[in-house]
């Protein structure tokens, strides 16, 4: 996707994922913490290199890592895809987006930041309409970074997902919509 990287606060920054971070990232997505509400996970640096390079080679996903001072500190990033239409192109992309901090970077507005720098890159230079997030009523966290970032909360699917627990969880969507796409009611 047509994003100009890096991206950056001056304090966290945003860059595409290289063949030498898979082992920054194993360290932190094998955590438990993280995994809580992931479907996919990794476990050895194999499947680490692996996810990241499947990741890094298509053309609609974006695989940031977030780095402070030069060290991974989590990752960003999504998949584009069509919206949906009754009959003419839509012509424009809409946007699943996923996030995650190492577990001791969290409560740090890391992912607050990632939000922040991408979500208008996302609308702006990768053309992109609505940045789609979903997340489990159970994080909080998530729902907050979202909504601090002007997302807005369109609805909750109740009991839509068997957790790792075994408990069903509730799946709220949040979007952000490209103001030039903004509909009134
Ligand atoms: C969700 C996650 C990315 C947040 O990262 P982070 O860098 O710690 O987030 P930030 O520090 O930018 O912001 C967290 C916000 O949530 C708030 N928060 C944290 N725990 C909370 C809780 N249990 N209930 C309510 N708010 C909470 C913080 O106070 C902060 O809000 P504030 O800035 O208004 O005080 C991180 O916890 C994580 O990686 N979790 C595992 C992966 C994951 O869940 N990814 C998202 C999938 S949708």
């Amino acid at each position: 996707m047509d994003i100009t990287w890096p991206l950056s606060d001056g304090r966290v920054s945003i860059r595409p994922f290289g063949d030498g971070d898979a082992a920054a990232f194993l360290e932190y997505w094998q955590l438990p913490e993280c995994q809580e509400y992931t479907s996919h996970t990794v476990a050895t640096l194999e499947e680490a290199r692996a996810f990241l390079s499947e990741r890094t080679a298509r053309t609609d996903v974006v695989m940031g890592a977030l780095t402070i001072d030069g060290q991974v500190v989590g990752d960003i990033g999504g998949r584009r895809y069509r919206p949906e239409t009754l009959g003419p192109d839509p012509h424009g992309w809409d946007f699943y987006l996923g996030y995650t901090v190492r577990p001791d970077r969290w409560g740090q507005g890391i992912a607050s930041s990632a939000v922040a720098l991408l979500t208008p890159a996302l609308h702006h230079d990768g053309g992109i309409r609505r940045v789609v997030a979903k997340a489990f009523s159970r994080n909080q966290a998530s729902i907050r970074v979202l909504l601090k970032n002007g997302f807005e909360l369109e609805g909750t699917e109740r009991a839509a997902v068997l957790g790792r627990d075994g408990t069903w969880l509730d799946d709220c969507t949040l979007a952000h919509l490209d103001p030039r796409f903004a509909v009134s009611h």
